[in-house]
């Protein structure tokens, strides 16, 4: 039969290569139990109404990216094309303004968008993310910025840039949409067809376009940075004054206008050169008030996601290597029916007291057991026929530098073991 392959833009994750994302998702949990957030777990899907509600109907993720159908019961449902807007339904319908505020929330996600795949760009992927609620106050912006910075600086990563913006509130944005269409109605005829739509339903998003004419076109255009209003002139400084408390450094870029409708004043994103076109690695901001979009009454709202899939390569393409986990402390090779009796014996003793032990389950040859237990990387190995039975000993041999000990059947145990490998 033909052969199936995975869908186009999804990947594999294979054990040759979990340990790298399970070594990344731990340092993850502990810098996140660290700073206080705990673990939030949404459905993959939502009624469509979260996105398009959420995260905006002129954005591309909700007119062009989403896996949209149908259900049996006739219902539209998403799957999840980012964790913000499922996480505020979440926070709202579960009451979560009424525990300890501030919330913080993370989360470590499958995502979906049907894009155009390419390096970094998948139609499955994977973020972290942590969203913080009930917290107005610009040390916040400074705190939340910093988490991602100090993984960066926790697995050795140079290179990334931060890029800070403020987009304002709604009145700041309400003027400078003014100008904007202003600037953009002069050379309108030579803006591609979908930035005309923008330019009358939102045309901060012609700043996003990816054409070089539009590009071209939008290279003098007003900034968002010069129509802020005084509250929230003084909120963009204020964190600024915190990132420099907090010795991080950034870049301030007006033109960063984020992909998604629900930002308000902070955005920032953090940017590596080195991973090609995709080279956003990790983008959030502040959404305050966005839980009144969701029935609730309205709260302050940050937050960001990463992409786990490009912090990967940008690990690749720094040569970080994450350290191979020791799965398996000894490899027993038992030879015939008797041994592989007190074999599995052996090993139940040393996996209570905690220690990695496996034996032969196909009744190979001890020649072939020898590679296997190579291959998995076995820190010690033990042959078991009818000799050492008889004189009930054990003949342990370490891998690292092929040293050999015996010891009686009995007395193998996991101190033994431990102190034998150390
Ligand atoms: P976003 O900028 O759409 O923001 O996505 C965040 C990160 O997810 C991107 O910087 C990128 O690393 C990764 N990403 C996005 N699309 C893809 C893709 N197709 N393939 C691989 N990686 C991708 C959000 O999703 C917001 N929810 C972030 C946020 C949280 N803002 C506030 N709270």
């Amino acid at each position: 039969m033909a052969q199936i392959t995975a869908p186009k833009g999804t990947q594999d994750l294979l054990p040759r290569d979990s340990y790298r994302w399970q070594w990344i998702e731990g340092m993850i949990r502990n810098l996140c139990a660290q700073y206080g957030f705990k673990e939030i777990r949404t459905p993959v899907f939502e009624h469509t109404e979260v996105f398009v509600r959420g995260v905006g109907e002129t954005t591309d993720v909700v007119t062009k990216e989403m896996y949209t159908f149908e259900d049996k019961g006739g219902r539209s449902v998403t799957l999840r094309p980012e964790g913000t807007a499922g996480i505020v339904r979440a926070f709202v319908e579960n009451g979560l303004f009424n525990d300890a505020l501030p919330a913080k929330l993370f989360y470590l996600i499958q995502c979906f968008r049907y894009e155009r795949p390419q390096k970094g760009r998948l139609r499955q992927f994977n973020q972290f993310g942590i969203e913080l609620f009930g917290a107005p106050d610009p040390i916040t912006d400074a705190t939340v910025i910093s988490l991602p910075y100090r993984l960066f600086k926790e697995v050795g990563l140079k290179g990334i840039s931060l890029e800070l913006n403020s987009i304002g509130c709604k009145e700041c944005r309400a003027k400078y949409r003014e100008a904007l269409i202003a600037y953009f109605e002069k050379d309108q005829e030579r803006l591609c067809g979908t930035c005309l739509e923008r330019l009358e339903k939102n045309p901060m998003r012609i700043l996003d376009c990816k054409s070089e004419v539009c590009k071209e076109v939008s290279k003098d255009a007003p900034l968002i940075t010069d129509f802020l209003c005084e509250e929230c002139e003084a909120h963009f400084k204020a964190v600024q004054e915190y990132l420099d408390a907090l010795d991080i450094e950034y870049k301030i870029n007006p033109r960063i206008v984020r992909g998604l409708d629900y930002y308000n004043r902070t955005v920032f994103e953090f940017v590596s050169n080195e991973i090609g076109a995709q080279g956003t690695v990790c983008g959030g901001g502040r959404y305050d008030g966005m839980t009144e979009q969701f029935g609730g009454a309205s709260q302050s709202g940050i937050g960001f996601a990463m992409g786990l899939e490009r912090f990967m390569l940008v690990l690749e393409q720094a040569g970080i290597e994450a350290p191979k986990p020791q799965d398996c402390d000894l490899f027993i090779i038992p030879l015939g029916e008797s041994a592989k009796k007190e074999a599995v014996k052996i090993a139940s003793r040393l996996l209570d007291g905690g220690m990695g032990a496996q034996y032969d389950l196909i009744s190979r040859s001890v020649k072939a057991q020898m590679k296997y237990a190579d291959k998995i990387g076995a820190a010690a190995t033990m042959v078991l026929g009818d000799s050492e039975l008889e004189q009930g000993i054990a003949r342990i041999k370490r891998m690292a530098d092929g040293a050999q000990e015996e010891i009686s059947l009995e007395a193998l145990n996991a101190e033994w073991l431990e102190e034998f490998l150390r």
